[in-house]
């Protein structure tokens, strides 16, 4: 197997790998790649949902996103089940646009993602690219002023939140399985259970800052949004057909660029469960959302 790094900060690309037969030295290999890269791109692997299924679970157990424990992997994508392109408008499609703003997967459930992976199906003309930011080499970056200001800070994540900002309103308890329990309170920086890196943990879904006034939570974290997600922390893919990539949602920011919305996108994502222990945070019920909704019953 050939592992090439990016010239950014984070992100490999890997070669001659075979992930439906990899020995124990392979995903050995393979593991300690991703754990330094934090993103892995395979060119043009075309792998089955059954083989990027299998795949992930090496990984941990899969986060079910369909509702349906028999069905596995989620197709990001705007169409709709007879293969039409979504209308502007239409719920669905305003839910995956907000992939379009940097975050990382299920910062706003109880249990936060370990790790997500992506199959190109079917790709536009142009545009939707992906972009990975390091919150590692971000956090390493901050001066000590900000550092010692952050250092004992914690954010509640909500998707009600991210989509009620992009003029959304997401009924509470709606399907993709959104919390009813309130929301996970997580720290700014998240130690990384496997490698010890300390990380910036933030992203669109983070809201609140307990001990700050909104005003000022809300300043602080696009400050270190912008801060975090700029070169060279920040590692592009332009997908071509059956690419398929792995990041580690503990230490990186992602989001997609826009495209031409009239030509269908169809990503095939498989998700894996954080730990208990790392990625399970406390669910609070008391917080009134300050965005309109009432709070979760
Ligand atoms: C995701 C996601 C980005 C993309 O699948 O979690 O944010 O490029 N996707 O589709
Ligand atoms: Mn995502």
């Amino acid at each position: 197997m050939k592992i090439r790094a990016s010239e950014k900060t984070l992100g490999a690309y890997v070669e001659e790998a075979d992930l439906t037969d990899l020995s124990d030295a392979e995903w050995k290999e393979l593991k300690k790649a991703f754990l330094e890269y934090a993103v892995l791109v395979l060119p043009e692997v075309f792998l089955t949902t059954s083989q990027q299924e299998r795949f992930s679970e090496r990984f941990g157990k899969l986060d079910i996103l369909t509702g349906n424990p028999l069905i596995k992997s989620l197709y990001v994508c705007n169409v709709n089940e007879s293969g039409e392109v979504l209308p502007m408008d239409d719920e669905n499609f305003r839910i995956v646009r907000g992939n379009e703003y940097w975050h990382t997967d299920s910062s706003y459930m109880r249990i936060s993602a370990k790790v997500s992976c992506l199959s190109a199906l079917t790709l536009p003309d142009s545009g939707g690219e992906t972009q990975w930011a390091d919150m590692r080499a971000a956090y390493d970056e901050l001066d000590q002023e900000t550092r010692n200001r952050i250092e004992h800070l914690s954010a509640y994540h909500s998707f009600y939140f991210s989509q009620e900002t992009l003029g959304q309103r997401v009924e509470v308890g709606s399907k993709y399985g959104f919390h009813r329990d309130g929301a996970p309170l997580r720290t700014l920086v998240k130690v990384h259970s496997e490698t010890g890196r300390p990380a910036l943990y933030i992203g669109r879904h983070a809201y609140r800052i307990p001990g700050l006034l909104d005003q000022d939570a809300r300043e602080l974290l696009s400050y270190l949004m912008d801060f975090a997600c700029k070169p060279p922390r920040v590692f592009e893919h332009k997908w071509n057909l059956g690419d398929f990539v792995m990041w580690d949602n503990r230490c990186v920011l992602h989001r997609v660029r826009p495209y031409d919305y009239s030509q269908p996108r169809i990503m095939r994502h498989t998700r894996v469960k954080g730990d208990e222990q790392t990625e399970g945070a406390p669910m609070t019920k008391s917080e009134q959302p300050p965005y309109g909704l009432s709070a979760p019953e």
